[in-house]
């Protein structure tokens, strides 16, 4: 039987609509809408598209947005200086630097420049911790967004075997503690990682295999164990001369295949993507209202 699609576009739509109908409601109340604000530095292609969506998505969600642009010469100091500014800002709820930055900014300095109370990108180490050991924090995006998939599709999690491909700041790391928490997945959670010995055998005894490799491709049907959830995080851009801006986005897993051993399987487009610009507004939501942190 071919695997239940994991449809995270649709998802997505439905969880932006009952956003919307929050702020409706908050801002009927005599509220102001949340507010989301974006730092995007240079013209990378996948930021700019990044930021366009997330932009979209505040529209959709009846948020107030602002974007603010530099070049790619923009000194440190001067990110800093915008980021205490926005720290400052009342009117502003939470904000975002998009990653990657030029390389003569240091990433761990400006993430740790913004009030984790703003961090609506779960980046800071005060949230990365704070979820770690359970407590109220704003939750990296895509881990969050894999989560909300797995529950909204009654996948049973608890006790189950779960295997994180990767082990990156964003996804991986934050990944195998969501899926590790009680009040989280409650399951059995390994992370391999470019260093595993046996990559494919590990693979193999998951009964939930979550690849954020940025590896097109790599999962394969043998890796997967016969009724198996795989999602797949991969967006890497791959060279492709019959599309109209030159490229396709290519997950982690081989789809084809492995949707034919996998028991529900997420696509590429279509599947965690989408989800992790909810997740951005879910948690923006979070932020106006004060709910992770409460003063
Ligand atoms: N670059 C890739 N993913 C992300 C993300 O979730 N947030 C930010 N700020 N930058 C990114």
């Amino acid at each position: 039987m071919p695997a239940t699609l994991i449809d995270g576009k649709a998802l997505a739509s439905q969880i932006k609509a009952e956003i919307a109908q929050e702020v409706n409601q908050l801002t009927s109340e005599g509220y102001r809408a949340p507010h989301l604000a974006a730092i995007l530095v240079g013209h990378d292609g996948g930021s700019e598209t990044y930021v366009r969506n997330k932009v979209l998505a505040c529209e959709a969600c009846g948020f107030d947005s602002t974007l603010i642009r530099y070049e790619d010469d923009v000194t440190e100091a001067e990110l800093l200086q915008r980021i205490h500014q926005l720290n400052q800002d009342d009117s502003i709820d939470g904000f975002i630097v998009q990653l990657p930055l030029p390389r003569h900014i240091n990433e761990q300095r400006v993430i740790e420049a913004v009030d984790p109370r703003k961090d609506v990108d779960g980046f800071h180490p005060i949230n990365v911790g704070r979820m770690a050991i359970g407590l109220p924090a704003f939750i990296s995006a895509t881990p969050l967004g894999i989560l909300t998939l797995l529950r909204r599709y009654n996948i049973a999690t608890k006790g189950k075997k779960c295997v994180v491909m990767g082990r990156s700041n964003i996804v991986g790391k934050p990944m195998v503690q969501l899926m590790l928490q009680k009040e989280g997945a409650d399951s059995t959670v390994t992370c391999v990682h470019s260093r595993t010995q046996n990559i494919a055998e590990e693979c193999r005894s998951a009964d939930i295999l979550i690849a954020a490799l940025g590896q097109p491709g790599f999962v394969t049907a043998d890796m997967v164990k016969p009724g198996a959830v795989v999602i797949d995080v991969g967006t890497t851009r791959v060279p492709d001369a019959s599309r109209k801006n030159g490229y396709r986005l290519s997950g982690d897993v081989d789809f084809e295949a492995v949707s034919e051993v996998a028991s529900a399987i997420t696509p590429v487009p279509g599947g965690v993507g989408p989800m992790t610009i909810c997740m951005l507004m879910q948690n923006t939501l979070a932020a106006a209202k004060k709910e992770i942190y409460k003063d």
